[in-house]
Formats: structure tokens, sequence, C-alpha cells
């Protein structure tokens, strides 16, 4: 089968992963309305292309907080790789540092913080932090991750519970026994999302801040007074997501809402945006907006259930192919 496009990955994974693994991954919350309105947004915008503008040299490279890589697409923290591919994150972060982008390593990893570092030593990774009630668990990893060389904290601040997912309640979704929520082993007992602290505050930040030197990034921000308070607060990044559609359905899509996200920054910090980015012209259409960098969430797991690290790669690789001809086409 040749993978041309980024739907070519999502057909293969739906056929071949287990029901449960599939409909865990694609799942959005109640409706999905958000879900694929993540997508169908893109549609609804249009370029304005020039002509004329020799466009046979370019230059894709940008920078995340000071860091080169190599297009401005990274991968969007998610859990349970080992779902999709028996290397699971190691097979994440070294298709990353192949790329020369920027990984997210979720919390809710299925390898430990560092597995994923030894699989890719000294690349880009950034380790995305969900608050536990039991703080000591969540400072340890914030530390732990520092000391393994991540270079960004990113904490994701749309889940104080997990969002309604159909038809995870309906196959009672957990995790398979051999798998373990690597990061948390002996902290508690795996899958317990409850433990989630949903009292945190803006002034959290400022904990986190004392814990670590490494910059902040807060993610699931949606609106411009959340966007000025972020900046009140100090954070150094901010990624524009609604979670993949995965939390409060009947919440914007992404792109819509980052013109005002990035009207308020004023470029006192760098903004990012996730969801549905599945084209290279999506990713332009972000830029466009304001976005200095997109991550992708599913995407990057049908390319692990594919063929791993190399599924992976071929995923980004179509994706950097298509952004760069988009520029060019739109001049
Ligand atoms: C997620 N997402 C997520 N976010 C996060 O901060 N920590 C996490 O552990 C997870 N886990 C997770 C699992 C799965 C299966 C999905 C699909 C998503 C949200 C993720 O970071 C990102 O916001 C969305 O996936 C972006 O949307 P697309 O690219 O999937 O459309």
């Amino acid at each position: 089968m040749a993978m041309v496009c980024l739907s070519d990955f999502e057909a293969y994974a739906k056929k071949y992963l287990p029901k449960i693994a599939w409909d865990f991954f694609a799942a959005g919350a109640d409706d999905c309305s958000t879900r694929d309105e993540n997508i169908l947004a893109y549609k609804r915008i249009h370029f304005r292309p020039r002509m004329l503008r020799d466009v046979s040299v370019m230059d894709i490279r940008t920078k995340l907080l000071g860091t080169e890589i190599s297009f401005p697409v990274g991968i969007a923290p998610t859990g349970f790789h080992q779902l999709a591919w028996p290397d699971g994150e190691k097979s994440t972060a070294r298709a990353a540092k192949a790329m020369n982008i920027c990984y997210i390593a979720s919390t809710y990893s299925t390898c430990t913080l560092e597995e994923i570092s030894a699989a890719a030593p000294s690349s880009l990774r950034w380790f995305q932090l969900y608050i536990h009630r039991n703080r000591a668990v969540s400072r340890q990893l914030v530390q732990q991750a520092e000391a393994l060389g991540f270079q960004g904290l990113v904490l994701t601040a749309d889940l104080p519970y997990t969002g309604k997912r159909r038809d995870d309640v309906r196959n009672g979704f957990r995790l398979p026994p051999h798998m373990k929520l690597k990061n948390l082993e002996g902290a508690f007992e795996v899958c317990k999302m409850s433990l989630l602290d949903p009292s945190v505050t803006w002034n959290d930040i400022y904990w986190l801040r004392s814990l670590t030197h490494l910059p902040i990034i807060i993610k699931g921000i949606l609106t411009n007074e959340d966007a000025e308070l972020a900046v009140r607060h100090g954070v150094q990044g901010i990624i524009v997501s609604n979670h993949g559609g995965r939390q409060l359905d009947g919440a914007p899509a992404t792109i819509d809402a980052l013109v005002e996200v990035v009207e308020a920054v004023q470029g006192k910090v760098e903004v990012y945006l996730d969801g549905g980015i599945r084209k290279g012209s999506d990713v332009l259409k972000a830029l466009a907006l304001g976005a200095k960098c997109v991550f992708i969430g599913r995407p990057a797991l049908w390319g692990l259930a594919y063929k791993g690290e190399e599924g992976l790669q071929e995923v980004l690789r179509i994706l950097q192919d298509e952004f760069r001809l988009s520029m060019a086409l739109a001049g």
C-alpha cells in the first residue's frame, strides 16, 4: 500500500490496531463535535496566494524557545504509545531525533523518562505534566525530567477531570496488564485518573517555577483572557489546544481560537497550536495566523502503528514535503 498522505496511515491504523486501542486513540468527548471541528475549520480558511516570487530556495527551519528544529511541526504529548507499537515512546523519541523536531513526552508514557532520553540522547524533548493530588509525585517527575535533559515543562491545563469519551466507557478501556504507566509506578495504581488534582489554579505556576529552571509552556489555552493570565504568570510558551476534542465538547476549533490568543500575548511569549493538523497546508495556515510551530497527536500514533519509528518518520516526512510545497505554491 502506497502511503501518500496522513489519512493513509489513519486507515492502516484503523484496520490493524485492536479495536479497543483504535477507539482510545480516535476518541473525542461526547458527540465528538470539537474533535471533528478541529479538522473542518481548516477547510473554511483559504490562502491569498502570491505569484512570481522566486520560490526556488526555501528555508523551513525555525526555532522553539531558541532551539533550532528542521520544520515547524512537533509531536504532541499522547499517552500509552505501546498500544501502537511495542517499543512505545522509545520509537517516538528516535523518530523525533532523526527528524530534528521536538517531542513532548506525556506523564502517561509506557516507557520511563530515562528510557526515553536514553533512546534519543541530546535531542529536543519537553516533558508534559499533569499535576497530581500527591504533589511529591509531580515534583519528583519535574525534577527528574530536568535532570535527564528535557528542555521544557509543558503543563496541561485542560484536564481537571477526564472528558467523557463514550467508546472508552463502552469498551471498559484500560491498559493491558503487561503495560504500565512507568513514570508513575509505585506512586499509585495505574489508570486512576481521579488522582489528578482538580484544584489546580494559576498560582500553581509559581509552585512549578519554584521547582525547576525549565521554561514552562502551558497547554490547553483557548481564550484571550487565559492567554493574558498565562503571560502575567510568567510562562514562556502557550499551546492553543482543546486536547484533540477529548475534553470539553463544544470548545472551539483550535485554529479558530488561535488568532485571539496571538493578539492577546502581543509577541511576549511563543504561541503554538495542536489539533486537527493533517496536511502541510494546515501547518501553513496555522503559521500564517500566528503560530510559531504546531504539534501532531493522533497522526504520530498512526505512524507508530504502521511501522514504529520508521512509520512515524514517514508521517513527518510527508508533512514536511507538503508544508514546503504549500509554502512555494502560496508564494
Ligand atoms: C492525547 N492528548 C494528551 N495531552 C496531554 O497533554 N497529555 C496526554 O497524556 C495526552 N494523551 C492523549 C492521548 C491520545 C490518544 C490523544 C489522541 C490525545 C492530547 C494531545 O496532546 C493533543 O492535544 C491532541 O492529540 C491534538 O489533536 P490531534 O493532532 O490528535 O488532532
